[in-house]
């Protein structure tokens, strides 16, 4: 294979860009030539292509978001958003892509992979929804930047003796509330995984204030619910003094951690080595601390896990 493209899909994440570093330097090194595809598949559609180049991928290796920007594209479902992409490979010559971004992005990838083209994913999305992996590139740095805000508001909660909700992403799962939570030593954390009725966290808060805990950290998934429905629902049932922060975008910008950058070397690295071996139709990841790689179509069947035990132990260390 004499020339790949690759492209970033969906909601960017700290890391990508080390990613499209590690795919550049590692084509570069087999003799390949590396296109960058810009926009995700709105920009393939629309033949948003150009050659990457050294100083293209350092620039920004250290940096959030990504060098080659990123689109949500709904043509790209349709059969004829599908052939125009397809027409924009052959138009550059291009025999084999790589795609760095969520489910939704894989989805595409699988379908593009059925029309006969090379394609690898590479799971790059805060949210770490993808169960065949251990970890997505960004996951690691979102719940990094959680934690670091998670201390700055317990610092005020307590001098009001207040409780603290946050609200943090992660779409339809509560990894990133867990991680944080139990990193930033959160009291409770609401997670759609492990559903607990409202009630049932308000008596909760309730009864840490009558033993004398004045300050709680909830940590809720946007999955769960939103941290001001929750904090009205305390407020009518409890006498409890509770506030909502919602974080936003801030979890999802920053300069990637050391664990991303690493990680996305190496499902860079990986991704290419499958090209390069006409391996297609295929998704990186990490499972027990090695880099595995498994059909698209099975990335995107396997149902995510969610770390129960992780969930009981923050339990167990709330207990005060
Ligand atoms: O998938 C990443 C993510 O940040 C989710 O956690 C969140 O629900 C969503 O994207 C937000 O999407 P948008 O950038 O379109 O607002």
């Amino acid at each position: 294979m004499k020339r790949i493209g690759v492209l970033t899909s969906g909601g960017d994440t700290p890391g990508m860009n080390a990613a499209i570093r590690s795919v550049f330097k590692t084509g570069v090194d087999m003799d390949m030539q590396v296109m960058g595809i810009y926009h995700g598949y709105k920009g393939l559609i629309e033949g948003r292509v150009d050659y990457l180049g050294h100083a293209d991928v350092e620039s920004k290796m250290h940096k959030g978001g990504t060098i080659l920007r990123t689109a949500r594209s709904e043509e790209f479902k349709t059969k004829e958003g599908q052939k125009r992409a397809l027409n924009v490979l052959r138009a550059y010559g291009i025999e084999g892509l790589i795609v760095i971004g969520g489910d939704g992005s894989f989805r595409g990838a699988d379908v593009l992979s059925g029309y006969g083209i090379p394609v690898v994913g590479i799971p790059g999305t805060i949210d770490n929804d993808m169960g065949y992996t251990d970890f997505t590139i960004g996951f690691d740095t979102a719940v990094n930047n959680v934690m670091n805000e998670i201390y700055k508001i317990r610092d005020t909660m307590r001098a009001h003796d207040r409780v603290g909700v946050i609200e943090v992403m992660g779409h339809r799962c509560g990894d990133i509330a867990l991680w944080a939570g139990i990193s930033g030593a959160a009291d409770l954390i609401l997670v759609p995984e492990r559903p607990m009725p409202w009630a049932e966290a308000a008596d909760m808060l309730a009864a840490n204030k009558l033993r004398g805990q004045l300050t709680s950290i909830v940590m809720i998934a946007e999955g769960a619910g939103k941290a001001e429905d929750f904090c009205k629902f305390v407020r009518e049932n409890t006498d409890v003094e509770i506030k909502a922060t919602v974080l936003g975008y801030i979890q999802r910008g920053g300069n990637p951690s050391a664990f991303d950058r690493v990680l996305a070397a190496k499902f860079g690295q990986r991704a290419v080595e499958l090209l390069a071996d006409n391996n297609g139709g295929r998704a990186v990841g990490i499972s027990k601390n090695s880099i595995i790689d498994v059909s698209l179509t099975e990335a995107v069947e396997t149902k995510d896990r969610f770390d129960d035990k992780l969930y009981d132990l923050n339990t167990i260390m709330a207990k005060f």
